[in-house]
């Protein structure tokens, strides 16, 4: 097709990483550009996250800010994808008419003809059937630094707050000469960093033959070369396997950061999450890690307000957060989500008690995270730049192996570029270095 016959799109991603990749697998399916100007584009394509009901929340919202726009361009088609997308299917057209695409989370690849049909017939078209996605298909990547690859799909464990098992199926490993030929190719376009995601990676390779676990994938993915740094998303304590450990003291180039969800510091609460595993055995793991992972930078999601938590439950988890000292953690009140267990447990707890709770883990968590990045300053690191920082084009953001933000001034472009700073100040949020 001749370039300015081309159509556009714009893209708006909510939720986690998997949606972050997801949208760019979407882009890569359509012969569209991507442009950042929403009123120029002929498709949107809004990527929608359901894990709480805010998360859903925000959603809806930004579909009523977004009808001038609709209302100013006609032919502008918008596509919803993602966990609201599969949930909600066609509930979603009902309540917003114009909406015109519904993809669920296994329809991804299936957009170009979705779109191709709702041109043809002026109808709405969704598509959250559960057939299987494809191992191979072109990415249309946001950074040229660092990718999000994918390596399975899905959810076999229930815990019993989560809606993600329903939003995105059954757990699939993809094939790893597939997530190899991926990243070798990654490797030679000359991409710094692979983020390797899965919902529960520890769990990757059952089904798969050859046998395959994923301490092998992360030893076969280091061995790939020009690659600095290699993360993955996210690890269950459950799951996590001494071989696992071990693979990442070893490998050079796995970064040593790892997000692994605590969710509670409570076993009766653990329990009936239905985690799996203890606050002993989550301590035994971090322990591990820590003495196997120079330096390792562990973080963490924890829940508040898990129906039927007591005063108790919550000591014990203010308790485990204090003791954990987490570089940095993501906490989350307790939302009731349709279709899951706890959304049907008793004991809910009140909203003023709840907003305590929430405020007293809050300040924990901040005066640690404040200590630990204090102990970056006078430190010399490498980071991955990633560019000028929006506010200030002076000024550079790159990123540590341990996935802090460093900011510094810099009047050469060191875009993509690994380059050693010294920490000079620390933030709530970022440090502050200069380039040595
Ligand atoms: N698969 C990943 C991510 C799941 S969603 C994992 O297992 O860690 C990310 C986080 O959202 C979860 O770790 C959990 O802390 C939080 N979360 C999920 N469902 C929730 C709910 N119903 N209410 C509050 N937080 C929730
Ligand atoms: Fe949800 Fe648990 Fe699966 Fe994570 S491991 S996606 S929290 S069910
Ligand atoms: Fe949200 Fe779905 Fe990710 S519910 S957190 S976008 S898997």
């Amino acid at each position: 097709m001749k370039q300015r016959d081309r159509k556009k799109m714009a893209v708006i991603t909510l939720g986690c990483q998997m949606n972050r990749h997801d949208s760019e697998r979407i882009a890569g399916a359509l012969e569209y550009d991507v442009t950042e100007k929403r009123e120029d584009a002929d498709f949107l394509l809004i990527n929608t996250c359901t894990v709480r009901d805010k998360a859903e929340q925000k959603f809806f919202s930004l579909l009523g800010r977004l009808r001038p726009l609709k209302a100013n361009n006609r032919n502008l088609v918008i596509g919803v994808a993602g966990c609201v997308a599969q949930d909600r299917g066609e509930d979603i057209i009902r309540r917003e008419p114009m909406v015109d695409l519904v993809i669920g989370t296994r329809a991804m690849d299936r957009t170009p003809e979705m779109l191709e049909r709702f041109y043809e017939t002026g109808e709405p078209q969704v598509d959250t059937s559960d057939s299987s996605t494809h191992d191979e298909y072109p990415m249309k990547r946001e950074s040229e630094i660092s990718a999000w690859v994918s390596i399975m799909q899905g959810c076999d464990n229930r815990c019993s707050y989560c809606i993600v098992p329903d939003t995105r199926g059954r757990e699939t490993s993809r094939p790893a000469e597939s997530i190899l030929g991926e990243i070798r190719a990654l490797a030679r376009d000359g991409y710094k960093e692979v983020t390797l995601l899965g919902q529960n990676v520890n769990s990757y390779g059952a089904g798969l033959w050859p046998r395959m676990d994923f301490a092998r994938l992360l030893r076969q993915v280091s061995g790939v070369d020009g690659l600095e740094r290699i993360r993955f998303v996210t690890s269950h304590p459950k799951d996590l396997t001494d071989d696992l450990i071990n693979a990442m003291g070893e490998l050079p180039n796995v970064a040593p950061a790892l997000h692994l969800p605590m969710q509670s510091g409570s076993d009766r609460v653990l329990d009936m999450m239905r985690r799996g595993y203890t606050v002993d055995h989550y301590f035994d793991r971090m322990e591990k890690l820590r003495a196997k992972v120079a330096d390792i930078a562990i973080t963490s999601d924890i829940i508040v307000g898990f129906p039927g938590e007591t005063e108790e439950d919550f000591e014990a988890t203010a308790a485990a957060i204090h003791r954990a000292r987490f570089d940095n953690i993501f906490l989350f009140k307790f939302s009731p989500r349709r279709g899951t267990p706890a959304a049907e447990l008793g004991g809910r707890v009140d909203p003023v008690v709840l907003g305590a709770r929430f405020d007293r883990i809050m300040r924990i968590q901040k005066k640690i995270t404040a200590e630990k990045h204090e102990a970056w300053v006078g430190r010399e690191v490498d980071i991955i730049v990633e560019g000028p920082s929006k506010k200030n084009q002076a000024v550079y953001t790159g990123r540590t192996a341990h996935n802090l933000l460093v900011h510094f001034q810099s009047h050469i472009d060191y875009t993509g570029k690994t380059i050693r700073v010294r920490i000079k100040q620390a933030g709530n949020y970022s440090l502050r270095g200069i380039h040595c």
